[in-house]
């Protein structure tokens, strides 16, 4: 029978076994999956675990100070802050294809994690256990979704699955890889993780550089960082968080159109509204939100995020659509 008492209990004993005395690393990305998957293998091996957390810069507002202070003070983890910005923004540089992009956030993903492990090693000094194991929050449709296993069509290398190299130096756990987003909550629960991270919007791991249309420039990621917080703030004063799954704010850096703002002019960038009501991300529908707070996301992006001269709303379902646009 499943219940996530047996499914925590069954996955803390395969972790045991799995790893014995050695050390494993977890990756946080600061959403709900790695936070889960975290939690429960600390649960398994305690402090055996050091969670890295790249800051890759492609981080909505305030994500990283979320991390590093409420995912600690919940769970009590070991942690090590990793600065990346700089080196994700040179990889990406000049890329605008999204499959690209995606292999690249993975790639480098990995190759932090890897100095991260040499360093964990370093610190822990001639007698530590070498640190053999990755731990990630892959889910089951992760892995279907990135033609794993069933024989789909690939349609995007989620970067947790598709995107790692093939000289990987890590032995994988994967302890959700059965489940459903709203399975590995009820796991979170269980565990005693709190609402603000076990409710958490999903986010995707590449961040805000699969939602940028075009190439991901430091400015460009400064601009969509605004918009993305301001229509997260009033979906928020507007009570929709539970109802709508997640909302994408996209920006169309590669498009311009001509405005009207302030005296004068305009030539910016649209931004897309993406929200929309899923059970599980496999499909989704666009949600019929409140056209007043859609007025108010519009009127405050125009109004306080200069370059945006436009906000648009996506009206499509997955399918046809997925739910980011890369
Ligand atoms: P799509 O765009 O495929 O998204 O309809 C389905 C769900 O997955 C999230 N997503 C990702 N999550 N790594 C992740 O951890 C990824 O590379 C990734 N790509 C998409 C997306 O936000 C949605 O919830």
């Amino acid at each position: 029978v499943w219940t996530t008492t047996n499914v925590v209990d069954e996955q803390v004993a395969a972790i045991r076994e799995q790893v014995g005395s050695a050390r494993a690393i977890c990756g946080l990305s600061g959403g709900v999956d790695s936070a889960v998957a975290a939690a429960l293998v600390q649960k398994a091996i305690g402090d055996q675990l050091t969670c890295v957390y790249v800051d890759h810069g492609l981080m909505r507002k305030g994500e990283t100070e979320q991390v590093e202070k409420d995912f600690v003070a919940a769970t009590g983890v070991q942690l090590k802050v990793v600065d990346a910005s700089e080196r994700f923004l040179k990889a990406l540089a000049g890329v605008s294809d999204p499959e690209q992009k995606r292999k690249i956030i993975g790639r480098e993903f990995i190759r932090v994690f890897e100095q991260a492990q040499a360093e964990i090693v370093a610190e822990s000094g001639a007698a530590g256990e070498p640190v053999k194991f990755l731990v990630q929050g892959t889910l089951y449709p992760d892995i279907v979704e990135s033609g794993g296993g069933t024989g789909t069509a690939n349609i995007k290398s989620h970067h947790n699955v598709g995107g790692l190299p093939e000289d990987l130096e890590f032995e994988l756990i994967e302890p959700l890889r059965q489940l459903f987003k709203d399975e590995v909550r009820a796991v979170g629960a269980e565990l005693g993780l709190p609402d603000e991270i076990v409710q958490r919007q999903p986010f995707p791991g590449p961040g805000l550089g699969i939602r940028i249309v075009g190439e991901v420039t430091k400015e460009r990621l400064d601009l969509l960082r605004e918009a993305d917080a301001i229509a997260r703030e009033e979906l928020t004063a507007a009570g929709l968080d539970r109802e709508i799954w997640q909302c994408p704010v996209v920006l169309l850096a590669d498009v311009r159109s001509v405005g009207v703002q302030g005296d004068g002019r305009s030539y910016g960038h649209p931004v897309v509204l993406r929200p929309v009501s899923s059970e599980d991300a496999m499909t989704a529908d666009w949600t019929r939100m409140p056209y007043d707070v859609l007025a108010r996301i519009s009127t405050r992006i125009t109004n306080e995020v200069a370059e945006v001269n436009r906000v648009v709303l996506d009206v499509t379902s997955k399918p046809p659509g997925t739910i980011e646009w890369e």
